[in-house]
């Protein structure tokens, strides 16, 4: 069953794409193969020009659901990557850069707590920290926010936005909530139906200091508006591809 098809997409060094569209269209899929977890059929996925052959530790991925080791304190879970992923930092270097990522992302002071004495906001914000430690280029993200409710939600796109600009890094953010990719992206692309292709594109963003309020100004709530629009397009190709799975 083809799932992604003539898909093309470019994302500028250390800007924050959003992607959007139908469930079951290919999102998690797109960011494996972005991460080299899957090989594309045909075509290519490029970094810095370089075709993408396997992982690498220039991209990193955070979830839906945090997976911290539950036996590790939430500093030992984010110093993890440093670890693994070859670095020249010392042991004290090492929590110092974990210990900086904690304190940016407010929690600070909960370094030698385990993981189930954290509420699932505060779990999502080590595992952020825990993707970001090693100073990846690239950081995808497939629905981190998603099991989260609507307050905590919304207090990560802040955090989430912290991140983003102290960092440098580039984002890639698959969501379903458009006011999320609306708040964090500097572009928002919808994938159409299965397969999937670019099926519309809006280049903006909010300003560099941003505000939940900004989500109710004219032009974001017409991009809102416009978002909205093109999601029920592309969900009205759906009945069309079920047809042709059958065929
Ligand atoms: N491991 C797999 N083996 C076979 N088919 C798969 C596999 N994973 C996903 N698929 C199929 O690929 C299609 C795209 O799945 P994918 O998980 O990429 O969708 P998605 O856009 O992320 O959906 P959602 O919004 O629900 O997370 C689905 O129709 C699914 O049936
Ligand atoms: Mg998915």
């Amino acid at each position: 069953m083809p799932v992604l098809e003539d898909l093309s997409l470019a994302c500028a060094d250390q800007s924050f794409t959003a992607v959007v569209g139908p469930s079951g269209c290919g999102k998690s899929t797109l960011t494996r193969l972005i991460a080299g977890l899957l090989r594309p059929d045909s075509g290519d996925i490029l970094l810095h020009g370089e075709p993408v052959l396997g992982p690498r530790s220039s991209v990193g991925m955070a979830f839906q659901n945090p997976v911290l080791l539950e036996w590790r304190t939430i500093i030992d879970n984010v110093t993890l990557p440093l670890e693994i992923v070859p670095n020249d930092l010392s042991r004290a270097e090492r929590r110092q850069r974990s210990h900086e990522l904690l304190s940016l992302v407010g929690l600070g002071g909960f370094e030698d707590k385990r993981p189930s004495e954290l509420s699932g906001g505060m779990r999502q914000r080590a595992s952020l920290c825990r993707a970001l430690v090693h100073r990846p280029e690239v950081l995808i993200l497939d629905e981190p926010f998603g099991a989260l409710d609507a307050f905590t939600r919304e207090d990560l796109w802040q955090t989430m936005h912290t991140l983003r600009s102290e960092e440098n890094i580039t984002c890639l953010l698959i969501t379903h909530d458009l006011r999320e990719s609306v708040f964090l992206a500097d572009k928002v692309v919808v994938l159409s139906g299965r397969p999937a292709h670019v099926q519309f594109t809006a280049e903006g963003g909010l300003g560099a200091e941003r505000r939940l309020d900004d989500l109710y100004t004219p032009e974001a709530t017409d991009l809102l508006h416009e978002l909205r629009h093109q999601i029920e397009i592309a969900q009205g190709r759906s009945p069309a591809d079920e047809q042709g799975e059958s065929s």
